[in-house]
């Protein structure tokens, strides 16, 4: 193992395995650094990278590089790398600690049919010896307990192939493994089977991290009690409510998380969007900002006019107008069709 942390010694700083430490889930498009540090500011104890292309990085692809961005502020950082190439992964991963990357994830869950096509992510499940392979050259570069893995039950019904996976992994050195209990061919469907974290929490002796259906605060408390996993992972909880860690954390001291409220919506949304000005330029910013706002307001009366301007906003102003007039303490109150529920948005086409 290479120890280089000097390049960002941030970097170093290993990721908290405790209930009270919840993590934020590695999320294509979402996961950036000024959501990370959102994220952070609202209590996320950890946070993962957007996945990261180890072919990517080995060919220079535009835009990988962008996605090691970090600052001091982001810390505990786990860089979260897909691909199915051992050799690869020798090649990458030095350069990744040169810059002071310690800590690392691999992605094998993602079900996108780009991702799988290349025997990626959740495609990894149906070539255990190879997922090893690339398991063992991860853990040789980084060194043993430094790498998580993250992966689905299988492929399909009938292909369950988490428990011997995870005990293989654990052999080669794994730190953790993160256990999102769908099945790849599942996508999103059906419901996450928390049951499967509960017997691997038995099965094995490093830390379980659960992943999967974790919307609110009461679900990740619920899913910890259940399951008994070292913490919890909020992926689309956090997307819809970057304040759900603040939240989680409450309601597992004992408190009880503040109701919503007005003001505190529109300071949590200006603050994101400082935070993606002050790391991007205004039109990347406001383009980002597009995606995440209508999100964090799909539980507002009216939201469908707010959702229907912000989708041409390309400015700070009426951005800041939008918030204004939309975001009122009277649209919070008004009963008018509160949406609770877990639909998503834009569908969520991905893993
Ligand atoms: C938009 C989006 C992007 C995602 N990107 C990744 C990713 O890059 N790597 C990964 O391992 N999982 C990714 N996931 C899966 C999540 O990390 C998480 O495991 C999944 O959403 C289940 O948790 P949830 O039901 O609480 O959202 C993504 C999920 C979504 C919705």
């Amino acid at each position: 193992m290479t120890d280089t942390a000097s390049a960002a010694p941030h970097l170093s700083l290993a990721p908290p395995l405790r209930a009270d430490a919840p993590w934020l889930a590695p999320l294509a498009g979402y996961s950036d650094l000024p959501f990370r540090l959102l994220c952070r500011e609202h209590g996320a104890a950890a946070c993962c990278t957007e996945m990261v292309s180890a072919k990517g990085l080995l060919y220079h692809s535009p835009g990988t590089r962008d996605l090691l961005a970090s600052t001091p502020e982001d810390a505990p950082l786990v860089l979260q790398l897909f691909g199915a190439d051992a050799d690869i992964m020798r090649t990458v991963m030095p350069g990744l600690l040169e810059q002071g990357f310690c800590w690392f994830d691999l992605n094998m869950g993602c079900s996108v049919p780009k991702v799988v096509k290349t025997g990626c992510g959740s495609a990894m499940s149906r070539n255990m010896d190879n997922a090893l392979s690339v398991a063992r050259a991860m853990v040789e570069v980084a060194g043993e307990g430094r790498v998580g893995f993250k992966m689905r039950l299988g492929w399909q019904a009938g292909e369950e192939t988490w428990r011997e996976m995870a005990l293989r992994l654990q052999d080669a050195g794994a730190g953790w493994i993160t256990l999102h209990p769908r099945f790849a061919r599942q996508g999103f469907g059906g419901e996450a089977r928390w049951n499967a974290l509960r017997e691997l929490v038995a099965a094995l002796s490093i830390p379980v991290i659960a992943s999967g259906d974790l919307f609110t605060a009461a679900d990740a408390v619920r899913c910890v009690r259940e399951t008994g996993v070292a913490t919890v992972m909020f992926a689309r909880g956090a997307m819809n409510n970057p304040a759900v860690f603040d939240e989680y954390r409450a309601l597992l001291a004992g408190g009880q998380p503040p109701p919503p409220d007005a003001d505190r919506l529109k300071a949590l949304i200006r603050r994101h969007l400082e935070l993606a000005l002050a790391h991007s330029g205004e039109r990347t910013a406001l383009l980002k900002m597009r995606t995440f706002v209508p999100r964090y307001v799909r539980h507002i009366p009216g939201v469908r006019a707010l959702r229907n301007r912000l989708a041409s906003c390309l400015d700070r102003d009426l951005l800041e107008e939008l918030l204004e007039t939309h975001l009122t303490a009277q649209a919070f109150a008004e009963d008018g069709g509160v949406d609770q529920t877990t639909t998503n948005p834009d569908g969520e086409a991905r893993p």
